[in-house]
């Protein structure tokens, strides 16, 4: 018997990367698995690595009807949800002198208000005593060039983990964050030009302690920690990043 049967787990943001990742430990664990993007073809494609049982909703969490719908379905397809992962974020690389208010706008509806209102419509659904894990950043601890908005809207995230936490011991529910450094998602070639992220991947590389890029599976691994084994752990922040917030 898997170390996940009978769980329900549901992973915003888990068609690629570390969601992807997350997903495929806690399937190959045996737990129903529900992921959430915004693309068809990525969680279909996603679907075809999980297996049929897993269930796949296309939506946007920076839309409150949309989060609505996707709470909706986990409560028909589950009933109540074990562990929520609330992983669905973006990054934008710009400058703060040319930063939009658009683009400002984009980050923090996706990564702050999309986050906590994911939790918030998915409340009812949570069995008590289960586990909550947000995706914050490095980025939120560390003054990087070209990232202030997306590391303010990681800060905001980790500042809710704590009143979050808070608010839900009385149903013993535990609220932490997973903080990545980089990560090899190709998520870097996916918000910037190629030569802007051939460049920012050498610098990250050569900047980070360990040397290197983590792996998404690194990351899938913390997030099970936190979701299911971390007992007496709430409110934290849990650094995978090569050692970058820490030395
Ligand atoms: N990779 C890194 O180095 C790194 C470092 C620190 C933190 N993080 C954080 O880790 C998380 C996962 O990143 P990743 O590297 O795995 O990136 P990724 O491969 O681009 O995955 C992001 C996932 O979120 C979904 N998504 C994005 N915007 C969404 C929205 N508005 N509504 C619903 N789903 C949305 C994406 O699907 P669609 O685009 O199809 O919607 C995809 O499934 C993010 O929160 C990111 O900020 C990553």
């Amino acid at each position: 018997m898997g170390e996940y049967e009978g769980k329900n787990v549901v992973i915003t943001g888990g068609s690629s990367g570390v969601g992807l990742a997350t997903a495929k430990l806690f399937a190959g664990g045996g737990a129903r698995v529900l992921i959430s993007g915004r693309t068809r073809a990525t969680l279909d494609s996603a679907h075809e690595q999980l297996g049929e049982s897993a269930v796949t909703v296309l939506g946007d969490v920076a839309s409150l009807s949309d989060v609505d719908a996707l709470a909706g379905r986990a409560k028909a397809e589950f009933g109540l949800v074990d562990a929520l992962f609330v992983n669905a974020g973006v990054t934008r690389s710009v400058s703060f002198e040319a930063m939009s208010e658009q683009v400002y706008d984009e980050l923090f509806a996706i990564n702050a208000k999309g986050a906590y209102f994911t939790v918030q419509k998915f409340l009812p659904l949570l069995r008590d005593g289960s586990g909550v894990v947000l995706t914050t950043s490095v980025a939120n601890v560390k003054g990087m060039p070209t990232v202030s908005a997306y590391a303010a809207s990681k800060a905001a995230l980790r500042s809710m983990t704590r009143s979050l936490a808070r608010e839900l011991l009385p149903r013993r529910i535990r609220v932490n964050a997973i903080s990545p450094g980089p990560i090899d998602t190709g998520i870097l070639e996916r918000s910037m030009p190629r030569d802007a992220a051939e460049q920012t991947r050498a610098q990250m590389t050569a900047n980070n302690p360990m040397l290197r890029f983590g792996d998404s599976g690194e990351v899938a691994k913390a997030v099970a920690f936190l979701a299911f084994h971390a007992t007496y752990t709430t409110g934290a922040e849990f650094p995978v990043d090569g050692g970058a917030s820490q030395l």
